[in-house]
């Protein structure tokens, strides 16, 4: 409420210029938060929301509750412990390029409050590999599992693609528990030519092969590898994305980055790039309910995309094994991963399951 009606409307004004400066201004404070540990602490325990009903075990990690932060929030990793006081189950920074890039020119993020929306075409600005890699194994990290989310660099031609993933994964390799191949992203162009099977299967290849060779190096488990995909895919084209998956052993799915669409934005735009938030929901649970039919439990699937509330978070869970927000923290304040978590153990009680796992369809 008090961020709804106070902080929100304070931060759009002071901030309607350029939203990325409020982004900005966030990430000061996280920062901030996440330096003074009895802040941080004292954040924590008023933020999260802690009850076993919704711990769960996927991929051999522990997660306190299933909501994690999408990427893109925290693309250098230089917040994680603020967003941890937060209360989310896990989290995810990036995404992380090779090389350092500037990203597209300001501004290149579109607030639209009527529809709790947000058009983005920030192209990847990255600190690089080398650096994130440098900076977060200088720093205390999370204690939550950490995704990290690897691009493309834009300089990189589509056919070294799979040389630039395996790299950045080599440099960040002892700091993430799992792993995104992002190439979903609609504004690196060509980016989401990756998703086609051949170039898809190289940089899978690539980082499977990669992973097993860390892994001894390391005497380490293999981490995780998910790939992240496009809400604008066709059937036949996700079809193609699993057919690779399962040859290659992926080991999840996240759906749905951004989409190129504009259905369900109720004002007019010319602004170019990806939609989400509120007007994606429908596209990302259509997409969602697919996976889980064709994946029929094979492998965990993490659902993002429009979920505002614990009421689509609970629908979510119905087809996928964890959620992620981005969209809602800048629209409903930090409260709402509380309010998520709050509100999914009323609706199991309500529909009286015991735990998490049981919101689950049978597939
Ligand atoms: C400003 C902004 C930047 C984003 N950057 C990334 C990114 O770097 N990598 C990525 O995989 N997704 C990125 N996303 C997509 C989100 O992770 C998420 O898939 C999408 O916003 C849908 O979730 P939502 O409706 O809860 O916002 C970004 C989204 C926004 C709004």
């Amino acid at each position: 409420m008090i961020y709804r009606w106070m902080v929100r409307p304070i931060l759009f004004k002071l901030f309607r210029k350029d939203p990325e400066d409020a982004h900005e201004a966030v990430l000061a404070l996280l920062s901030f938060v996440g330096n003074q540990r009895w802040l941080a602490k004292l954040v924590a325990q008023c933020a999260t929301f802690e009850d076993p009903a919704l711990e769960r075990e996927i991929f051999g990690l522990k997660f306190r509750n299933p909501v994690g932060l999408a990427a893109g929030f925290d693309k250098n990793g230089v917040v994680l412990r603020g967003f941890q006081s937060l209360g989310f189950g896990f989290l995810e920074m990036g995404t992380v390029t090779r090389f350092e890039q500037p990203g597209n020119p300001q501004p290149r993020i579109f607030r639209f409050p009527e529809d709790e929306a947000i058009i983005n075409r920030m192209g990847f600005p990255s600190a690089g590999a080398d650096t994130v890699s440098w900076h977060l194994r200088r720093t205390a990290g999370s204690d939550i599992p950490l995704g990290i989310s690897l691009g493309k660099s834009k300089n990189t031609p589509l056919e070294m693609a799979a040389m630039d993933y395996c790299y950045s994964f080599r440099q960040l390799y002892l700091c993430g528990d799992y792993f995104v191949i992002n190439v979903s992203s609609p504004n690196t162009p060509g980016l989401r030519k990756l998703q086609e099977k051949a170039h898809l299967k190289d940089i899978i290849s690539f980082l499977k092969k990669e992973n097993k060779a860390l892994a001894e190096l390391t005497k380490q488990k293999p981490k995780k590898i998910l790939v992240k995909i496009s809400p604008d895919l066709g059937l036949d084209e996700i079809d193609d994305v699993l057919e690779v998956c399962f040859d290659c052993g992926v080991d999840g799915l996240i759906a749905v980055n951004t989409t190129v669409t504009r259905d369900g934005l109720t004002v007019p735009t010319t602004e170019e790039g990806g939609l989400s938030g509120r007007p994606l929901w429908k596209k990302a649970l259509t997409t969602i309910v697919y996976l889980s039919i064709k994946i029929n439990k094979k492998i965990p699937i993490i659902a993002v995309g429009g979920i505002s509330n614990a009421a689509r978070a609970y629908e979510m869970l119905k087809y996928a094994d964890l959620i992620q927000i981005y969209s809602a923290l800048v629209y409903k304040g930090p409260a709402i991963v509380h309010q998520i978590n709050e509100g999914l153990k009323d609706l199991m009680i309500r529909d009286g399951v015991k735990h998490i796992s049981e919101i689950r369809h049978g597939r």
